[in-house]
């Protein structure tokens, strides 16, 4: 099996990994960290041993997978307390309720747990668990403590549970997220961008819906998760850019290394571009609702004997057409065409009407699963022609978007 001879200088991450479904993640986490230059050593918690095997995260991390505390061979060889002073981040992944319990009581009964109070790494913690126990006071108290203590979170996520049928927040981030927030750590501060294929760049990412409010208690809205902007902005800062993610509301993380602007409305999400300009690219992904209400009620609405009230609406301002229209337009202006039937047609139009440089358009119709879901289908709409790329993860949509967009750029 391969020593740390091959990846002497590179740096060095021990994953804890705990006992959850999640942990299945765990070996694309592996493998994505070691495609980035990582040397990668894990532990696996007794719990995490009945998920996956310690073969396989042997032969993904190239060393043999830690396990046992008073284990003579892994003591003699590679001790507790230096498989934690070696790493330069220590990374939870997944961070079940249990390791979140015993590090914030310092509790130390295993090697996971002791690898992790024997740390002065900086440590990260992708939580997974069931949404009803991350709700738990006990653990909202715990990871309080943790985060007084130093440690940074990366999700956990909203969606589907193992549990049939569950959904909420609870899941683990997807590896790549992991990976980003790792990077965003590792990197010295007020550095970032330092390399990369977007270093040196500004980016200006819009991602999620938008609300528009009808009285102060009600909203018109859409579907839109922010997933797939969400996951450009990460690529984004992963590939070095310094981006600017101007989001409507939504329940997903920040992504990591991403300055975050929240907003509410349209109009909102249009200053808060402005504001942001200038900038290299601009990555418009945000659902934006077309109409708002024309005078939204100061006080809520009350039923009455009139009948339903009668909503007039105005036409929100196009975000996208204004920047890709005006004086400090991004070299490259990227639109998305959300589409329920002739996805290509429809995209072409918009592509001329808006003044963008390239169109990201995707079926959004109810069976295509993509609005809240986790893959995309998209088809890149230019001036040259269509490319229909293959069902992807949003996450590798958007690693695969900014490769192409950063070569477009080329270099500073
Ligand atoms: N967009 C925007 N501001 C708006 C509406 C849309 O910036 N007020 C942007 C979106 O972020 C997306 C692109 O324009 O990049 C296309 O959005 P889409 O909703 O598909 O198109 P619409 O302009 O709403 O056109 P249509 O109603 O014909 O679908």
């Amino acid at each position: 099996m391969a020593g740390l001879s091959d990846t002497a200088g590179a740096t060095r991450i021990l994953l804890v990994i705990g006992g959850g479904i999640a942990a299945y993640k765990s070996l694309d986490l592996i493998r994505r960290l070691k495609e980035r230059g990582y040397a990668v050593r894990a532990i696996l918690t007794a719990a995490a041993a009945e998920f996956v095997t310690p073969l396989s995260v042997a032969a993904l991390t190239g060393e043999r997978a830690f396990q046992n505390l008073f284990d003579l061979t892994d003591e003699h060889d590679v001790g507790h307390i230096r498989l934690a002073r070696d790493a330069d981040l220590v990374l939870i992944a997944p961070a079940t309720a249990d390791l979140l319990a015993k590090m914030a009581n310092g509790l130390a009964n295993d090697l996971a747990s002791t690898a992790l109070i024997a740390t002065t790494a900086r440590v990260l913690a992708a939580p997974a668990m069931n949404p009803t126990m991350w709700a738990h006071p006990a653990t909202r108290r715990n990871v309080a403590r943790l985060e007084a203590d130093g440690v940074s979170f990366v999700g956990p996520a909203e969606g589907l549970m193992a549990e049939r049928g569950e959904s909420g927040l609870g899941r683990m981030s997807e590896p790549l997220e992991i990976v980003a927030a790792a990077e965003a750590l590792l990197r010295p501060t007020g550095a970032p961008g330092l390399s990369g294929s977007l270093a040196g760049r500004r980016v200006l990412v819009t991602s999620g819906p938008t609300h528009e409010p009808i009285d102060p208690v009600r909203v018109l809205a859409n579907r839109s998760s922010g997933r797939q902007g969400h996951a450009i902005a990460a690529a984004a800062a992963r590939a070095g850019g310094e981006v600017t993610l101007i989001s409507g509301p939504v329940a997903i993380p920040d992504p990591a290394g991403v300055t975050v602007v929240r907003v509410e409305t349209a109009r909102e999400m249009l200053n808060a571009v402005e504001a942001a300009l200038p900038a290299d690219l601009g990555v418009f992904a945000a659902a934006v609702a077309d109409w708002r209400v024309a005078d939204g009620a100061a006080q809520k609405i009350k039923k009455g004997a009139g009948g339903p009230p009668a909503l007039t609406l105005v036409e929100n301002p196009d975000i996208l057409a204004t920047v890709a229209r005006g004086l400090r337009r991004p070299a490259l202006v990227v639109g998305f065409a959300a589409e329920t039937e002739n996805v290509v047609e429809h995209a072409r139009g918009k592509l001329a009407r808006k003044g963008a440089d390239m169109i990201v358009a995707n079926d959004v119709s109810p069976a295509s699963g993509v609005m809240g879901g986790d893959s995309n289908t998209v088809h890149i709409v230019t001036q040259d022609g269509v490319e229909d790329w293959p069902a992807l993860s949003k996450a590798e949509v958007a690693e695969r978007l900014v490769s192409r967009l950063a070569a477009l750029l080329g270099p500073v």
